[in-house]
């Protein structure tokens, strides 16, 4: 079958190292697709779609066809409609909670691609290879370096992104799931700093990461995805993953004492210092999940009027409990149920 009879070219996406990226209309139903036409390295095309049949994942494009037209391999696949994660960067200059969360689902798609079985070593993280969809999703394009692995896998000299990519694969060395660890980190001190590590002196900013970083743990972690010995770093993404979020729960913790010492202040200008210990004791040993509400609810809402809501919450709260106790139903039952009403309907 002739493929220019089934699609249309709309306009050109990207024109890449390896092919060409086009957005493409399939005549019979109107639908776009993404059209990838092979300019480089044949096998790079096959192998990814390879790849792109053999996994399943709404963050992956799905796979239409691999054709071939006038001499050329052609890749049909799913459209992403978004942006680049390079273009977002540049355009919004996330701040470090914004870069920390984009970082998080990222990791958690290497997580999940490298624990597969067979799991897959990507090899070529960058900016320009992950997009952000219109709906603040990610997805993951370009899988022409990808391979699986059983163990272990080679890299050819030059494979991967300068700037990006481990030391070990620019020297003809056998790679694991490391070698992605690091692009990682290379690609987290992208999204702190926006200084891109593609361009002299090719190395990433990691002063200037590690400045961005709110607590030690996020730039013990920094550090260690960037270590030149792959035995240092993550053995694979979920190691990371774990890091990340415990970097991420102690700076939870961290805000949620915060909360306390401004409520305790808010409370000790008109109760006395017995009452104000009462409260804040008997709210945060008995009830376990409210710190979790409240450090939603705080983010961002620094002002007396909030402070005032939580103080009041509190003593909401030990009411309720005093109440649930009296009629003998579940304190905490009771407890998730008013403090689920108060902020749903906020
Ligand atoms: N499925 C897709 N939907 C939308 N845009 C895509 C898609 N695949 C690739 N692109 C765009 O085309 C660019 C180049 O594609 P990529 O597969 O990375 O090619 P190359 O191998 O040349 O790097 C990407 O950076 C992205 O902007
Ligand atoms: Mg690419």
């Amino acid at each position: 079958m002739d493929i220019s009879d089934e699609y249309e070219i709309v306009e050109k996406i990207s024109e890449g190292g390896e092919g060409e990226v086009f957005l493409a209309r399939y005549i019979r139903t109107g639908r776009m697709f993404a059209m990838k036409v092979q300019t480089g390295d044949i096998r790079n095309l096959k192998n990814e779609a390879k790849i792109l049949g053999a996994i399943n994942d709404r963050r992956i494009p799905y796979l239409i066809d691999f054709a071939h037209y006038e001499d050329k391999d052609i890749l049909i696949m799913e459209y992403v409609k978004g942006m680049t994660l390079k273009q977002y960067v540049e355009e919004n200059k996330p701040d470090a909670e914004g870069a920390f969360k984009l970082f998080l689902k990222i990791t958690e798609l290497f997580s999940f691609l490298h624990s597969g079985s067979p799991g897959m070593i990507y090899r070529d993280i960058k900016p320009e290879n992950i997009m952000i969809t219109d709906d603040s999703d990610i997805k993951l394009v370009d899988m022409g370096a990808a391979v699986m692995s059983y163990g272990d896998a080679f890299v050819e000299s030059g494979a991967g992104s300068r700037g990006y990519a481990a030391p070990e694969c620019m020297n003809e060395k056998r790679i694991d799931a490391s070698a992605d660890v690091y692009s990682l980190g290379v690609l987290l001190c992208f999204m702190l700093t926006g200084n891109d590590p593609s361009k002299p002196p090719f190395a990433p900013d990691v002063e200037g990461a590690i400045a961005a970083c709110t607590n030690e743990a996020k730039r013990h972690m920094i550090k260690k995805c960037l270590s030149t010995d792959p035995s240092k770093r993550y053995s694979d993404a979920s190691g990371l993953l774990s890091a990340l979020k415990d970097a991420e729960n102690k700076e939870y913790r961290k805000s949620v004492a915060e909360i306390f010492e401004d409520i305790r202040t808010f409370l000790s200008a008109f109760l006395s210092v017995d009452a104000v210990m009462f409260i804040l004791e008997q709210t945060e040993s008995r009830v376990s999940l409210l710190p979790e509400y409240l450090s939603v609810f705080y983010k961002g809402n620094t002002g007396k009027t909030h402070i005032l809501i939580l103080a009041l919450l509190m003593i909401l709260i030990l009411m309720s409990d005093a109440v649930s106790e009296h009629i003998g139903e579940r304190r905490n039952f009771i407890i998730s149920r008013d403090i689920n009403i108060l902020f749903t309907e906020k």
